[in-house]
């Protein structure tokens, strides 16, 4: 969950390293540092605890440090407390005072993921004379590829091949050895790290923002593998030290959809790309107004075949699993079941023949989903992923991948690619219904239609911000917040729920309208906010009696409904309309002025909206 870049060129590599940095400060941020090489003079190491800019100051922005090949990282703690001692790089020898400074290391590294037999190793390690400084498993890592470089004569790659056959856990590694300068040597197992390259340079970083503004041409290293990086070339290597042949791929994405480009904040302007997210998503599968039912790797017989499909994710990803749900068993009548990644890879999976798992990821890197999708596959069953990043593990290891278009998030809080998430899930729905006869040819078109109207509907409700600008500064004091709705608003509450609690702190939950009374209903008091989303016309009556029974104890009621819902407002405080559009697809509207709640409290609470505290935007280790 840390973040890593690294540089080889003939530019200095500070400045490079901490801008790429910057990039990835979303993934943690408790401390950082970088080690810098000037020709063959020892690494210099720098480390700083706090957020990035501590480390920008130190160093004036990289340019007290010279040197053209270096390594970063910005961390985000799970061995060890966040401190200067704790932070990356490490190095194989006794480092001086609390980590910074000249170094006479063989080997200095940075480490993102975890591993786990690093108590063991140490014992052997200190068996060996070594001394230890930080509460780190990265530093035993680092040690142990020193020993190995030592003992079998001063060879990178067995060095790093040894440690790996001997560490357990996920790494994404990337070191320097005092020997061989000018060059970086980087391995991976379970842990995101994409190579790029440059005329002349050479960069490694544990996510694509980091490098998008200096190439687009990268190089994905697989598990298990290992590679060395002088400037403009790579070579890669098994963990027999064989040479590997891999092709460069080209990253689509726009430099400046990692920028903020005017904007305050990264979540704010993802708020606004959900139109284009969606547009993009729809463009890339969609040809003269029908989709391929090849994007889904399926065939039309294996669609009418199928028994169930289960739609695995974390997160907001899982939130969208929970819409389709929905929307799958209601038009193609398939038994659908959705389950949290984490839970789903620790239980007896029954997992029909004839069946489908999807998983659905937007870093394509999270443990616990890449790790349901490898058991769902050992098990024989058709894999299908919707990601986001590009050639990220999950894209990579599915039999099938559908990519939505939403472009770099940046934000820990998703938004956009919640948004390209859900299209993609109706698109699958869809498309199943009309394999399966369960909806017409005219109602397919009338949907694929009702599809492209949302983003100008989303544009339409962004236009109204202000508004929910100006209810939430009134809620600025709130201290719970429940949202409640049932069928697809239950759905879409999920989101709305979590979005106000990851970045405004607020203690929100979402409730199926019904289940209120079961236990929750003696949480409301005088004042209590309740926020009812209902946009389905069959639950309306429904949902609005459960919201008039929290009214009469005293909730503060908003609305969040379809125009021409207009009874609503004879029981709630403040209403909130969307436009209409086919009511399987009313989530992707009513979930922005709930995003934009949770953006407007926590703006108004002063807190770091992209940034919020505890979180990473991708979760590599379970
Ligand atoms: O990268 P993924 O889609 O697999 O991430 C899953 C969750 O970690 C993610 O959706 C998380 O819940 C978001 N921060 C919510 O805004």
């Amino acid at each position: 969950m840390c973040g890593i870049v690294g540089f080889v060129g003939n530019r200095q590599a500070a400045p490079i390293l901490l801008d790429g940095l910057s990039k990835l400060e979303y993934r943690g941020y408790d401390s950082a540092g970088v080690a810098i090489r000037n020709g063959s003079e020892p690494a210099k190491v720098v480390k700083s605890q706090g957020r990035l800019r501590v480390l920008a100051e130190k160093t004036d922005n990289g340019r007290t440090l010279l040197g053209t090949c270096g390594i970063g990282h910005t961390r985000w703690a799970t061995h060890g407390e966040p401190s200067k001692k704790n932070a990356h790089p490490h190095v194989s020898g006794n480092c001086t005072g609390s980590g910074s400074g000249d170094v006479e290391s063989e080997v200095v590294g940075v480490h993102n993921g975890i591993i786990e037999n690093y108590k063991e190793l140490k014992e052997k390690l200190l068996k060996h004379g070594y001394q230890f400084y930080s509460q780190t498993d990265t530093e035993t890592v680092i040690k142990l590829v020193d020993y190995y470089f030592k003992k079998y004569g001063d060879d990178p790659v067995n060095a790093i091949a040894k440690t790996m056959v001997r560490v357990r856990g996920s790494y994404a590694l990337c070191l320097m050895f005092k020997s061989h300068p000018g060059e970086i040597w980087v391995a991976r197992k379970d842990s995101p790290m994409i190579i790029g390259v440059a005329d002349g340079e050479t960069y490694v970083a544990s996510d694509v923002p980091a490098i998008l503004e200096y190439t687009r041409q990268v190089y994905y290293i697989g598990n298990l593998e290992i590679a060395r990086l002088v400037p403009g070339e790579v070579t890669f290597f098994n963990l027999d030290g064989d040479e590997i042949r891999k092709e460069l791929s080209e990253i689509s994405w726009d430099a400046n959809s990692a920028q903020l480009e005017g904007y305050e904040h990264f979540m704010m302007k993802e708020i606004h790309e959900q139109p284009k997210a969606i547009t993009d998503t729809l463009s890339a599968v969609v040809k003269d107004g029908r989709i391929d039912l090849s994007v889904f790797g399926l065939t039309e017989e294996e669609v009418q075949n199928l028994s169930q499909i289960t739609i695995v994710g974390c997160g907001s990803a899982y939130h969208t699993g929970v819409v389709t749900q929905y929307v799958m068993e209601d038009l193609a009548k398939i038994p659908v079941r959705v389950e949290l990644a984490s839970e789903f890879r620790y239980r007896t999976m029954l997992l029909p023949p004839n069946s489908l798992v999807v998983v659905v990821s937007q870093s394509g890197e999270t443990a616990d989903t890449l790790e349901a999708l490898r058991q769902a596959k050992e098990k024989g069953i058709r894999t299908l992923a919707i990601v986001n990043v590009m050639g990220s593990s999950i894209a990579r290891e599915a039999d099938k991948v559908f990519y939505t278009m939403a472009g770099p998030e940046i934000a820990v809080a998703t938004t956009k690619a919640y948004s390209a998430q859900l299209i993609a899930g109706y698109l699958l729905s869809i498309e199943f219904a009309l394999v399966r006869g369960t909806i017409s040819e005219e109602k397919y078109l009338e949907m694929m239609g009702e599809l492209w109207a949302l983003p100008a509907k989303i544009e339409k409700i962004l236009e109204d911000k202000e508004r929910i600008q100006w209810f939430v500064a009134k809620q600025a004091n709130v201290q719970d917040v429940f949202f409640i709705g049932r069928g697809i608003d239950y759905a879409v509450c999920l989101e709305g729920s979590l979005k106000m609690k990851e970045i405004s702190y607020v203690h929100s939950e979402a409730y199926a309208a019904g289940e209120l009374k079961h236990g929750t209903m003696s949480l409301i008091e005088d004042g209590t906010l309740v926020i009812g989303v209902v946009t389905q016309k069959d639950l309306f009556d429904k949902t609005i009696s459960n919201m008039s029974e929290v009214k009469s104890r005293g909730a503060y009621l908003m609305g969040l409904t379809t125009y021409g819902h207009y009874a609503i407002e004879d029981t709630v405080h403040f209403t909130v309309y969307v436009p209409k559009t086919d009511e399987h697809f009313t989530a992707s509207l009513s979930v922005i002025p709930l995003q934009l709640m949770g953006y407007y409290l926590s703006v108004s609470r002063g807190l770091d909206v992209d940034k919020p505290r505890n979180l990473a935007k991708s979760v590599t280790v379970e």
